[in-house]
């Protein structure tokens, strides 16, 4: 508790009369109106003994006295203030009665086991805890600033609810991979309930064996429908068809905008060709680049990120819910939005179902809500709408993460042209102008890989992974952690850890190569913490990684991007589940060369 050693200064203002006449207690310094001659009183009796006199002492209002009273008085005194006048009796009976609660709660705080240690963590005022350090506006940079002086585990409160902040890349593998069944539940928060109905994959308390089936099932049909052959294009798999597909669109956009406007800002159009991606996979629809249908649902994603960030305080503080927040409105606006633009997609597929035909991941589900039923001797037994409700997540998770990745590179190879160039050098030595790029070429472009992988960790867009928290009493570097306490793991502090990084602020690609700059140095990569680890980790990496680097590589290979003369742009990253920068309408392109239409 805050100032818990501190003995606080009192006036208090005695009347002539003997004890047991009311008294009036003021925390405030005398004000004007007790310097009034008019209440000057003759020197008090009773049971309160004001103590010696300091220098300074006569600046008190004549009659007022001043008492050194310990802390746990403190905030009863603060109560009488409110009450008025009441006895001296009433006061000591109050401080006694208070000092007794304190006693009580006290003794039923968490007890821990001999031998282990209580969670470190810095000191939090009661009510809020540590929200004002926190700050909204950078907490990942705070909490790392903490965990240089509390250690890899420690703890802080937000509101009256205590969270474990999880650094270092050994203690964040120790608790998500090697004790990964007792960190890999999720915290039951209030903004949570609005994604997905509240029964959502990746945001819902579930974390047993409902959940344990419906990760499966989402990984499953993920898999079918983007690392299966494509039956009707020249593509390796599907997802290389769709990610081609919606890239050669974007070029064209772009080259138009070009031509019309002479700049722009790409982030709205990589917003759509991402989220048509996603769309094929899970509906096998894709959208014009001005649907305003797709558009009212992809664009708002920002607040999405600012109420599903890690450290939101009307998660914590429940009388923050019943105030109005304009972030969250938008929010479960846009959470109602598009949770019936989903519905409406699953029922139009179960009126044209075909078994014999599953055509995306929303057929596949339906598929499964379908074999189920007849399967009476399935172990678990999900509901349709529990399975159905998997697309959900699918699209949500797969276009935000994937559009701020690409955003982040456009940003980068702007910041940094001669990047840029050496990118554009190894394309056309490995691919050449002639063919497009594909995934199989993904092993043969190191600096490519470099300069992706330097993105993930410079930007660290996903500076927490979303909330875990601990599903039994456990124990992390000889700390005791108890059941259900939530859990922050902080991915920025591993990606600009000063022990795994040398220069960790600088981006420099290089840093992933080996001397020769041919391969990837497989170790340092896998320092990069950017889709979690362990039991919750990301279901989507593969996709992700694959569909970032075929979207790079498409622009890149006919393209060059650059900045207006005189314009800059500023890559701070705004706070939020997913950190994006400030959008830049500044952006140019210039066509590499002539191109012929794709094989
Ligand atoms: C660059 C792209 C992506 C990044 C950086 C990313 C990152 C993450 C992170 C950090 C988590 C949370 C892990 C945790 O809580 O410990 C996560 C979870 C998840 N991601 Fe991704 N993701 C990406 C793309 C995708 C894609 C394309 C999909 C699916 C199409 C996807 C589906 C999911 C799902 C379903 C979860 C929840 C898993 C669970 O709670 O069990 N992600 N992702």
């Amino acid at each position: 508790m805050l100032g818990q050693s501190g003995d606080m200064e009192v006036h208090i203002k005695l009347p002539e009369s003997g004890p047991g006449t009311p008294v009036r207690l003021s925390l405030a310094p005398p004000s004007a109106a007790s310097r009034d001659p008019r209440h000057l009183r003759a020197a008090p009796r009773g049971a309160l003994r004001p103590k010696k006199s300091h220098p300074g002492e006569q600046r008190r209002a004549p009659g007022t006295y001043r008492f050194l009273v310990p802390f746990k008085m403190k905030a009863a005194m603060s109560l009488v203030e409110c009450w008025g006048i009441i006895s001296v009796t009433e006061v000591l009976l109050a401080s006694a009665v208070f000092c007794l609660t304190f006693m009580v709660i006290r003794s039923f705080q968490q007890k821990i086991p001999k031998g282990l240690k209580r969670l470190p963590g810095p000191r939090s005022y009661p009510l809020i805890g540590n929200v004002l350090e926190l700050g909204r506006s950078n907490p990942h940079l705070t909490l790392t600033q903490m965990s240089q002086k509390y250690g890899d585990v420690m703890q802080i409160r937000i509101g009256t609810r205590p969270v474990l902040v999880l650094s270092g890349l050994d203690t964040i593998k120790q608790a998500l991979v090697k004790q990964g069944e007792d960190f890999m539940g999720r915290p039951d928060l209030y903004s949570f309930h609005y994604i997905g109905d509240g029964q959502s994959l990746t945001f819902s308390t579930d974390s047993g064996e409902v959940w344990r089936a419906r990760r499966k099932l989402a990984q499953n049909a993920l898999k079918a429908f983007s690392v299966s052959p494509s039956p009707n294009s020249s593509s390796t798999c599907l997802l290389e068809e769709h990610v081609s597909k919606e890239a050669e669109y974007l070029i064209k956009k772009f080259l138009q905008l070009m031509e019309e406007e002479k700049r722009f800002d790409p982030y709205q159009y990589v917003v759509v060709s991402v989220a048509n991606v996603i769309c094929a996979m899970c509906f096998g629809k894709r959208y014009r680049h001005n649907d305003q249908e797709l558009l009212s649902i992809v664009n708002l994603s920002n607040e999405f990120g600012e109420v599903a960030a890690s450290g939101n305080p009307a998660d914590f503080i429940p009388v923050l819910q019943y105030l109005p927040s304009r972030a969250m409105k938008i929010f479960k606006d846009l959470n109602k939005r598009f949770n019936s633009f989903v519905q409406k997609m699953v029922k139009e597929h179960y009126s044209s179902f075909d078994k014999d035909n599953i055509r995306d991941i929303t057929d596949s589900l339906i598929g499964h809500c379908q074999q189920k039923k007849a399967d009476e001797s399935a172990n678990i037994q999900l509901s349709d709408q529990k399975i159905v409700n998997i697309v959900n997540d699918l699209f949500g998770a797969g276009f935000d993460t994937v559009t701020t990745a690409l955003s982040w590179i456009l940003m980068y190879l702007v910041t940094y042209p001669e990047i840029q160039k050496k990118i554009h050098d190894e394309l056309d030595k490995t691919i050449g102008r002639e063919r497009r790029p594909r995934l199989s070429d993904r092993p043969m472009l190191p600096y490519t890989e470099a300069f992706i992988l330097e993105m993930f960790r410079h930007s660290s867009f996903l500076p927490f992974t979303i909330p875990h928290c601990t599903t039994k009493d456990t124990v992390l570097n000889g700390y005791f952690i108890p059941k259900d306490l939530c859990v922050f793991v902080n991915q920025w502090q591993v990606n600009h850890d000063e022990k795994l990084w040398k220069d960790p602020s600088i981006f420099n690609p290089e840093r992933f190569l080996n001397c020769e700059g041919t391969e990837v140095n497989r170790t340092e990569s896998e320092k990069v913490m950017t889709f979690g680890l362990g039991k919750r980790k990301c279901i989507g990496e593969s996709i992700g990684r694959w569909e970032v680097f075929l979207f790079l590589t498409t622009l890149l290979q006919q393209l060059e991007f650059s900045i207006c003369d005189g314009e800059e742009v500023d890559i701070t990253p705004q706070y939020g589940l997913t950190m994006k920068h400030k959008r830049c309408e500044h952006f140019q392109i210039k066509q590499r060369f002539q191109v012929k239409s794709p094989e």
